[in-house]
């Protein structure tokens, strides 16, 4: 059971922390240790629907208020995050099995969205028009979508939901919010916070309960007007169909396949520590997470030996322990595909250099591994793996490398090493792919604008782009004639 300490945090109609009588609920549990941690409300179609007029009624009323109230507020719920951030990094862990180092700062990072949001929901503006005739006024507002949904992953717990629902708020939006199966506990700390900060009841709605049903119903409701989803392409694909009869407005925030090019030229401690953040953050579940490394011929021995020697210090355990780097993957899904990407590889030429197994049986912990002579014929080098498995490839030319970085339908990020700025230009410039890391493979935050192309997804979080998602634009034309 989750630490009674955290209770206060968890002090929601949706929780009990003992196992309920009746089979209409989820138990969420200790990713490491597999125990219970708590049980959560399964909602129904009926009780979604009941929520989502909730939340249409608190959006009537929010929508008026100014947007310096609505800053104010905002600028509340941040206080707030940040003065729990140990107990919410916790309970992060708790659930979804990240180091507590990684938990504290995805919480520093979900609040900065809060303050990021806070900041921006005073700087929407419209604008007057030119117009070509003289007794007309051309005005163009910005007004809240309306009542918005998102449904959220279980990698990041916090800091999706916060990077969808501060935009929401600061534009006058409410938000209901599916979080994942596996890790909702932190979506109601940070309603309960919420709650605390003044924000209006209903503004924001936790739905906990099975995927498919909730997410149906969000996405077939006229009153949604718009829907937000980070998670798989393939799933994406099922919600905007669903999406379609009502015409939704949607962010898709969806698979990646990243490649890593290390040129000759690159300064290779800079990339031997891009590739290990890039790779292994959150034990390489991440969508940003580097899928395929390029190495160029000249310097790949020097490279893999590097990244061999890093990846053989890496701590596997659970989260909460001391110098801990890799916490468990999520599921035993998650473990068969980093084993069967290993397999494939391996029955073609890969050879292991580190890693390459399961931690045990009876937990879904997997060693962080290295394959080397990996080519463009293995599957890793077309799926995600979503798993602490770094596999090298060789290449010869600039050309080729950017070809073979190229040659995916995703384009959510890519990460360049080169000292040559007229390279990190070039290929920077020729990458498909919505964003690209140059010497770094730490690319996430509040300021900049998150989102892939091709089929890694559909408009753009945080930064000064985000909020447009939920603001819809109305042109008023004025006529002074008399
Ligand atoms: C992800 O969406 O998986 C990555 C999130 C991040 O890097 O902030």
């Amino acid at each position: 059971m989750i630490n009674q300490k955290y209770h206060a945090l968890l002090n929601h109609a949706d929780i009990t922390f003992e196992a309920p009588a009746s089979n209409a609920a989820i138990q969420v549990n200790d990713a490491a240790t597999g125990d219970a941690l708590a049980w959560v409300k399964t909602h129904t179609q009926a009780a979604v629907e009941a929520a989502i007029l909730r939340s249409q009624q608190a959006q009537a009323a929010f929508k008026k208020l100014t947007t310096l109230q609505r800053a104010d507020l905002l600028m509340n719920w941040y206080q707030l995050i940040l003065k729990n951030q140990e107990d919410l990094a916790q309970i992060l862990t708790a659930e979804q099995g990240k180091p507590l180092a990684e938990a504290r700062g995805e919480i520093g990072s979900a609040a900065s969205f809060i303050r990021w949001f806070a900041e921006q929901a005073r700087r929407v503006e419209g604008d007057i028009l030119p117009s070509a005739q003289a007794q007309q006024r051309l005005l163009v507002l910005k007004q809240p979508i309306g009542v918005t949904a998102a449904i959220t992953p279980w990698n990041f717990p916090a800091a999706m939901i916060a990077r969808k629902i501060a935009p929401a708020l600061a534009a006058g939006c409410s938000m209901l919010i599916k979080p994942a199966e596996q890790t909702p506990l932190s979506a109601y700390a940070l309603e309960v916070l919420a709650t605390q900060a003044g924000l209006p009841a209903d503004v924001m709605i936790t739905l906990s309960g099975d995927a498919v049903a909730v997410g149906k119903t969000l996405c077939e409701s006229d009153v949604v007007r718009k829907l937000s989803f980070t998670g798989s392409t393939e799933v994406g694909r099922i919600l905007m169909q669903q999406c379609a009869p009502t015409i939704k407005k949607l962010s898709l925030e969806l698979g990646g396949n990243a490649p890593v090019i290390v040129f000759d030229d690159a300064n290779i401690e800079q990339a031997v520590k891009g590739i290990m953040a890039s790779k292994f953050r959150n034990s390489g579940q991440t969508c940003v997470c580097a899928n395929r490394v390029y190495i160029q011929a000249g310097v790949y021995a020097a490279v893999s030996q590097r990244v061999i020697e890093e990846v053989n210090k890496l701590k596997t355990g659970d989260g909460r322990v001391d110098g801990v780097t890799q916490g468990p993957l999520i599921d035993e899904e998650a473990i068969a595909k980093v084993q069967a990407h290993i397999q494939d590889a391996v029955s073609q030429g890969a050879k292991v250099q580190a890693g390459g197994q399961r931690v045990a049986a009876d937990n879904t912990f997997f060693e962080p591994t290295v394959l080397t002579d990996v080519t463009q014929a293995m599957r890793v080098a077309r799926e995600e793996t979503f798993g602490p498995l770094a596999p090298l490839f060789r290449f010869e030319t600039e050309d080729e490398a950017v070809f073979m970085a190229n040659d995916t339908e995703f384009g959510l990020a890519a990460y360049i090493f080169t000292q040559s700025s007229a390279r990190q230009w070039r290929v920077g410039e020729a990458l498909e792919y919505g964003m690209v890391g140059i010497n770094t493979g730490l690319i996430s935050n509040e300021v900049s604008p998150f989102g892939g192309i091709k089929q890694s997804g559909l408009g753009r979080e945080g930064s000064q782009y985000g909020i447009e998602d939920y603001l819809e634009i109305k042109y008023m034309c004025l006529d002074l004639s008399e």
